[in-house]
């Protein structure tokens, strides 16, 4: 392959990070304005073009940049065809739940026509997160960065890159998604698999006729690159890793951790990890790819392709008559290989220093058992259903497969109008145990809710998510909304409520808003709910999320004023 030539959306990329890192300059927290035009666009990729929508435009998105303590405020008007909502993943929102965005949770979609302006402040994170779309499948093309930068005047706690680069990946069909997921849940059986892996929307030399369309990172020798990686997929975990090089990592969901070194990392849909690349202390006469394929243990279709960007070195001497470079690719870990992935989450430490203390909950007010998997719907009577066995595929938490109501919880909550909304009899344990990793029950039917679990504001948090091995043992990454978690356990087979407990790391476990509940195992998390609201949880593999893999925790307000949530903004969305 050619060493590059023409300037490349990458670089432009890199070029508008750097210019609003200078606009970023000056101190104190300031209000950050930002104007997204959702609209249809038209996209070519793998030689066929469709109409997707966006945001601006652009796809993927525009890059959100805050400094952590700012205020930000986005006018989202929807010029498209689809109800929308915007979400933005990770953010605390401490008391500003009205603009979280996902659609019948805490607001209703904004209708086509209409807008809403999120308001929200950046408290106690930096690093990188992202905003997507919070409804049907419509984040597969309306995502995009967010960069949180230190405060003025604030470093890293790690040697300063050279320079940053958002590196998203994500999932391409050529197929409308939308139709793709409303023929599966006609169906009942499992939706299209996409057509490409993308790395920051380009599919790269690895496709048909995608060469052109290909990610290229420019980099000087002795330079260091922090990459900020966001996995914006649907359905697929990924591997990724560099040829010849290695990345440190040195920050999760905004959260710094304790640096260590990898060749190939694992991030699964809603994940984000700030890596440092340090490029080769010469000109080393080669270019490597930069490679990202799936993790998954399924026993379904999956999308088994590759992504391939390209790590480009510049030429001291271009006119040398150098015309190409040889390029090498990196060796990733075969597809099913969990135990690649459980050894790189155990390398993950809280930084835990006297600036950035990890904050876990040492002692517990409410423990939560919840199985997470797949399961069945019967299929109507008479009617032909392509999922497991002729049923129809469902995905469960504690074998309640969630149905979103038709008015946003959070409004019947704070009105006081549950009726005929949402139940607060969420279980606390699987009502029917079983041996969770074992031989899967002969049943394997799951119930339909709309169930929430109520907490009182400040409670001590531990929850155990156990996978299930009903129609196959998966990873699930299970994202919590409106908080970060501490990880202070995981292990495989079925947890062990007697032992597992004394093995909990309460000292620097890694501190995150979304987390792989292992195939075959299971995680403990603790969280402090110290953000009145309600708070979706749900599985990022958008698949499982439409079969009903998520559920809702309802924080009640404190005493204090500071403690409650303010009224709703007057433009928020009506049903
Ligand atoms: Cu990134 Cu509720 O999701």
């Amino acid at each position: 392959m050619a060493a590059a030539s023409s300037p490349l959306p990458c670089c432009l990329l890199v070029v508008a990070a750097a210019m609003m890192l200078c606009t970023l300059q000056g101190a104190g927290a300031v209000t950050r304005q930002y104007q997204f035009d959702v609209q249809t666009t038209s996209v070519t990729r793998l030689c066929s073009t469709k109409s997707v929508v966006t945001v601006n435009g652009q796809y993927p998105g525009p890059t959100l940049f805050a400094r952590e303590g700012d205020h930000v405020e986005v006018n989202v008007v929807n010029h498209s065809p689809y109800n929308m909502s915007i979400h933005w993943h990770g953010i605390r929102q401490l008391r500003s739940g009205w603009a979280d965005g996902p659609s019948y949770i805490t607001q209703c979609p904004i209708q086509p026509g209409a807008s809403y302006v999120y308001k929200f402040t950046v408290t106690g994170q930096r690093g990188t997160l992202w905003w997507h779309a919070h409804i049907s499948w419509l984040r597969a093309t309306v995502h995009g960065p967010i960069v949180i930068l230190p405060p003025a005047g604030v470093g890293y706690p790690f040697p300063a890159p050279n320079e940053e680069v958002p590196v998203m990946f994500g999932e391409w069909w050529t197929n409308d998604t939308e139709a793709v997921i409303s023929q599966a849940l006609q169906t009942g059986g499992g939706p299209n698999i996409s057509d490409a892996y993308t790395i920051n929307g380009l599919p790269g030399p690895l496709y048909n006729c995608s060469a052109q369309d290909t990610f290229k990172l420019k980099v000087k020798p002795g330079k260091t690159y922090m990459l900020r990686l966001i996995n914006a997929a649907l359905n697929d975990e990924l591997f990724f890793s560099i040829a010849n090089h290695t990345l440190t990592v040195v920050d999760v969901d905004a959260v710094y951790v304790k640096p260590f070194t990898v060749e190939t990392l694992i991030i699964a849909p809603g994940q984000t990890s700030n890596v440092l690349l340090t490029a080769k202390p010469t000109y080393p006469g080669a270019s490597y790819y930069m490679l990202a394929r799936p993790y998954t243990t399924t026993q379904g279709t999956f999308d088994n392709t590759t992504v391939a960007g390209v790590l480009e070195y510049e030429d001291p001497c271009p006119t040398g008559g150098r015309k190409s470079v040889p390029i090498f690719a990196p060796t990733l870990p075969q597809i099913n290989d969990t135990n690649a992935v459980s050894n790189f989450t155990a390398k993950l430490r809280s930084l835990a220093s006297a600036e950035y203390p990890a904050a876990v909950p040492q002692v517990v007010d409410h423990r939560f058992f919840f199985t997470v998997g797949l399961g069945t719907h019967p299929c109507a009577v008479n009617g032909t259903c392509q999922g497991p066995n002729g049923s129809r595929f469902a995905a469960s938490i504690n074998n309640i497969s969630f149905v979103l109501p038709t008015t946003a919880l959070l409004q019947s909550h704070f009105t006081g109008k549950s009726n005929g909304v949402y139940a607060s009899n969420f279980p606390y344990y699987p009502l029917q145990p079983f041996n969770y990793t074992g031989t899967p029950p002969n049943n394997t039917n799951v119930m339909n809710g709309t169930k929430v679990l109520v907490l009182p504001y400040g409670a001590n948090v531990e929850l155990v998510m156990q996978d299930t091995s009903i129609l196959g043992a998966e990873s699930h990454p299970l994202h919590l909304h409106g908080f970060n978690f501490f990880v202070v356990g995981q292990g495989f087979g079925n947890f062990d409520a007697f032992n597992d407990p004394a093995k909990f790391n309460l000292v620097d476990p890694v501190e995150r808003n979304t987390v792989g509940v292992p195939a075959g195992g299971w995680v403990a998390i603790r969280f402090y709910a110290d953000n009145p609201g309600v708070w979706f949880m749900h599985c990022h593999l958008e698949v499982h999320m439409s079969w009903g893999l998520k559920m809702a925790w309802l924080v009640q307000d404190g005493s204090r004023p500071d403690q409650k949530l303010p009224p709703p903004p007057l433009d928020l969305p009506k049903c």
